[in-house]
Formats: C-alpha cells, structure tokens, sequence
C-alpha cells in the first residue's frame, strides 16, 4: 500500500469526535434523523451509519434525498423534529444553508464533498477527508468517512468495511488506469481483507462475471460503456464467437470466471481490435482490466458478491425512488429487501438502457464550443440522468476535451449532471466549483467534485446558464492550461 498523503491521524480524531457525540446522543435517548443523498454512496454511507446505530440501541429514521432543496422543503414542512441530526453525503457543500435552519440543533455531517465554510456552532460536528488533505473525489466517499465514524462508535463495525468499499466503487473513484481503489479507501480494502471479509484479485470487470453467461455478462457491462456490445446480447454474442470464444461447454454456458487466462488474453484484444475498427479509443478495453473486489461472505449468485455489481443495486434503489431497500440491503438485510431491490435493479436497468438509445438519436447531444449537452428532457428520468450522464461519458463517444453536461426535466427545474474526463481535471477544469457558483447566480443550487458535479436550475434560465457554462467551462481550462493537478 502507497504511504498515506494527508493527515491520517487528524482525520481519524475528527472521526472519533464524531463517534462520541453521536454515542452521547445515543445515551441521552435522543431520537436521530439521518439524511442522506440518493446514490450508491449515500446509501451506503446512511446504512452504515445506520446499523451502527441499530448496534448501539439507537432510536433513528433514515431519508435519502434527491437534492438538498428536498431538506429544506420538508424542514419547512416540520418534519425535522428531532435535535440530533446525521447528514451522510450530502451537507458540505451547503453548510451556509443549513446554519440558519439548524443552528440551534445538535448536528453531524459525514461527508466528502468540497467544503464550503469552516466555522459552524460548537454543537455541530463536521468529518470531512478535504479538511485532513484527502481528496474526496478519488481517496475516500461519503461511505468510507461514515465507516470511519462506526468504527470509532465500536469496533464490531468492522464487519461493514465492505459496505465503505461497495460506496467508493458506486462513486467510481476507482477511476484510473489500474481499476483500484487509493488512499484512504486502499487502507479501508487492507482492514476488509485482513477480516477475511473481502478478496481483491485481477481480473477483466465484467459485470456477472462469475455466475452470468459470458455474452450476458459482457453485454451488462455499462461501466466503461462498449458501443455496439453494452446492452445488446445477440452483438456480444457474435463478437464472442467471431473471436472463436466457445460460449458453451455442452449444455452448460460458459462464465467469464470458466475462461482460461488463453482465452481472457484473446477476449481483450479482440476488444481492442473492435474498438480500433470503430475507431473507438483503445482506452475502453484497458477500464475493463483492474481490481476485482469480492465481499467473500455474499452468495456468488446474488448482486452482492462483487463489490461494483452491489453498487448497481444500491444505486438502482436510490435511483428508483425506493431507497428503503438499498438502505436495508446495505444494513445487513437479505430475503424480502434484497428480492425486492432485485426486483427494482431489473427494471432500472431497463430504463437506463432506453435512455441510453435516446442519446444515440440525431439532435440529442449538442456540441457548443467547449462543452457537450445532452438534452435529456422528459424522456430521461431526472433522477437517472446523472447514472446515463456516468455511463455516457464512459462511451468513448464523447469528445475528451470537452466536458459532458446532461439535462432532464424535473418539474419547474432541470437537472443537471456534468462529468469531466480526468484529462481536464488535469487541465485545471473544476466542474464543483463552477456548477457551485453558476447554480447560485442562476437562482438554483449547484456544487460536487473537480471530476463530477451537479445542479438543478430554474428551467426559465437554462439558455442563459448554458451560454454562461460554456464560457466559464472554456474560461477555467484556458486559465489552468498546462497544470497538472493529479498525477497517477
Ligand atoms: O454525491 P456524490 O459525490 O456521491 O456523487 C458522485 C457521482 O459522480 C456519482 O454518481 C459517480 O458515479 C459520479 N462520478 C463519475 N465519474 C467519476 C467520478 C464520479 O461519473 N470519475
Ligand atoms: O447528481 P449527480 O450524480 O450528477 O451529482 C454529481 C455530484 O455533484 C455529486 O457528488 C452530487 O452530490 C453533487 N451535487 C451537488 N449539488 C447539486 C447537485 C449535485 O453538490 N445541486
């Protein structure tokens, strides 16, 4: 493992702070409101937080949201009674909304967003890995800060490390060239490990690889994302057996986990000559070679066993409205929930699928001078728009030098999901702190990471805000040209 960069020590003290207000609270029988975001890491992170509550006897409920607005809306409602509140996910970038509505109440947020302000009341406490040197986009998520914090309430929790590794994976920060995890979340990997609840291997990352046909398995995988092959079974068949793959053995179909290492070798540079031929970058093939992380204790039949495959599942509930199932699965939950959330993963699939060829029609995406639009409408659901704007920059499809900014109505706002290639986080580009103050001039709210960020903007000034993000976008990147900000 790579020597720790930031502050481990500080972050682990910050942790433990956070650990005993949380137990104090828990002691003094205080009823706790936990709210969280709605992706993989944000369900994993409140599930975490959560069964270390349920360890210690806690009395809690658990909210995922779909944007911070959602707070403050059921904040004016009155449903946030209780004095002791838990953010997990979400809260960093918007600590100078949620001061006037909470200052008077006991609050923790858990979270790995860019701060934005550091002097909050003596009653808050606020873990965050940016304020220790970490960076939260690609060191360690929302989950792993939240693992931290269980682990400092009782050592038991250790038994979730797993969960801390299916939310980093669920906020791709696995992202480079070798597929693996770093920083503070490798070190989260060693504890899984060591506790014999997680394997790490190298291997292609196919989604099924172990259980699934391998034509199935290859056409599942969205994550990088294989134009002609993702989505489409009978493409992935043929590819397969053009390059004299045996798909079968007898009756029996093959796994990717059944091939020899012969044929992984043929499987991957077939790929890379399909890409060639597509004039397709090459780059595809190498995302779909790295770390495989196993939780070891999960059937290989379920959506669990491979860490990445859970997150899709967790990601699917939170995506689907019905984050109560993800939350459960995550918290240790397995017969009805995990039916259920399998039940949902199915038809999210589905729906991401159809999103996906819409994108392909004419007119969908549009080209300005330094961004790419993707004008989702109402054809793409507002609450997945940011999975197909992740999948979609993944394709190779898009210009790497421009960044991608996905739309989808939602109601009297449009969300926006934008998502950069590492090549112009390199550059300079810092699409967080662009959406952050874009979305606040534009009447709305915006904010994320360097790499992926988000907004919801009154639908009235889309035109105008788009006109703005470009110029900003071109502005940022011409002003940092030549920078390098990251280097792995
Ligand atoms: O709220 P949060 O930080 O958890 O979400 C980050 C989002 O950015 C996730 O949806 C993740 O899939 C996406 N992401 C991405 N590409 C990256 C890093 C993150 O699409 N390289
Ligand atoms: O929604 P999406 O996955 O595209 O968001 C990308 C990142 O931007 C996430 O980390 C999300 O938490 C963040 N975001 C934000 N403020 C918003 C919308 C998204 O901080 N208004």
């Amino acid at each position: 493992m790579k020597k720790l960069e930031g502050d481990l020590e500080g972050f682990v003290k910050q942790a433990e702070n956070a650990a005993e207000r949380i137990r104090n609270w828990v002691a003094q029988g205080e009823f706790i409101d936990i709210f969280t975001h709605n992706d993989a890491d944000a369900l994993s992170s409140a599930g975490i937080i959560a069964a270390a509550l349920r360890r210690e006897d806690a009395r809690f409920r658990v909210r995922s949201l779909n944007r911070i607005d959602d707070f403050i809306e059921l904040f004016n409602t009155g449903y946030v009674e209780s004095k002791c509140i838990i953010f997990t996910d979400m809260g960093s970038g918007y600590t100078s909304e949620l001061l006037p509505l909470l200052g008077n109440k006991s609050v923790a947020i858990l979270d790995h967003h860019e701060p934005v302000q550091a002097s909050l009341p003596p009653e808050w406490v606020h873990v965050n890995p940016h304020h220790y040197g970490f960076d939260g986009a690609r060191e360690i998520s929302a989950s792993g800060v939240a693992y931290f914090v269980a682990k400092a309430m009782n050592p038991a929790n250790v038994e979730y490390s797993p969960i801390a590794v299916v939310g980093a994976l669920g906020d791709l920060q696995d992202k480079n060239t070798q597929r693996s995890l770093h920083g503070l979340n490798e070190y989260i990997v060693a504890e899984a490990v060591e506790n014999k609840l997680l394997e790490v291997k190298d291997d292609i990352i196919l989604y099924g690889r172990t259980f699934r046909p391998l034509h199935v398995s290859l056409a599942m995988t969205t994550s990088p994302y294989i134009p002609g092959i993702s989505g489409n079974e009978q493409a992935a068949y043929s590819f397969l057996t053009s390059l004299g793959i045996e798909v079968k053995e007898g009756e029996q179909w093959r796994t990717l986990a059944d091939l020899s290492e012969e044929e992984k070798k043929k499987l991957y540079n077939g790929l890379i000559e399909y890409l060639v031929s597509r004039n397709l970058p090459t780059t595809i093939a190498n995302e779909l070679i790295g770390k495989t992380y196993d939780l070891v204790k999960e059937s290989v039949w379920t959506y669990l066993s491979d860490a990445r495959e859970f997150a899709t599942l967790l990601n699917a509930c939170g995506k689907s409205g019905k984050a109560w199932a993800g939350i459960l699965v995550a918290m240790g939950a397995r017969s009805e929930a995990l039916e259920e959330a399998q039940r949902i993963l199915e038809e999210y699939r589905l729906s991401v699928a159809r999103a996906m060829d819409y994108v392909s029609q004419p007119g969908v995406l549009e080209e300005l001078s330094h961004i790419v639009v993707l004008k989702g409408g109402d054809v793409i659901d507002y609450r997945q728009v940011s999975s197909v704007a992740s999948i979609l920059s993944s394709s190779g499809l898009l210009p790497s030098d421009k960044p991608l900014i996905a739309l989808a109505n939602a109601g009297k706002t449009v969300k926006i999901s934008a998502r950069a290639s590492k090549q112009l986080v390199d550059r300079g580009l810092n699409l967080g702190s662009i959406l952050s103050r874009l979305g606040a001039q534009f009447g709305g709210k915006g904010g994320g990471h360097n790499i992926a960020a988000g907004a919801e903007i009154p639908y009235d000034h889309m035109i105008k805000f788009l006109a703005e993000l470009d110029k900003a976008v071109g502005e940022n990147v011409a002003s940092s040209k030549g920078e390098v900000t990251h280097n792995d």
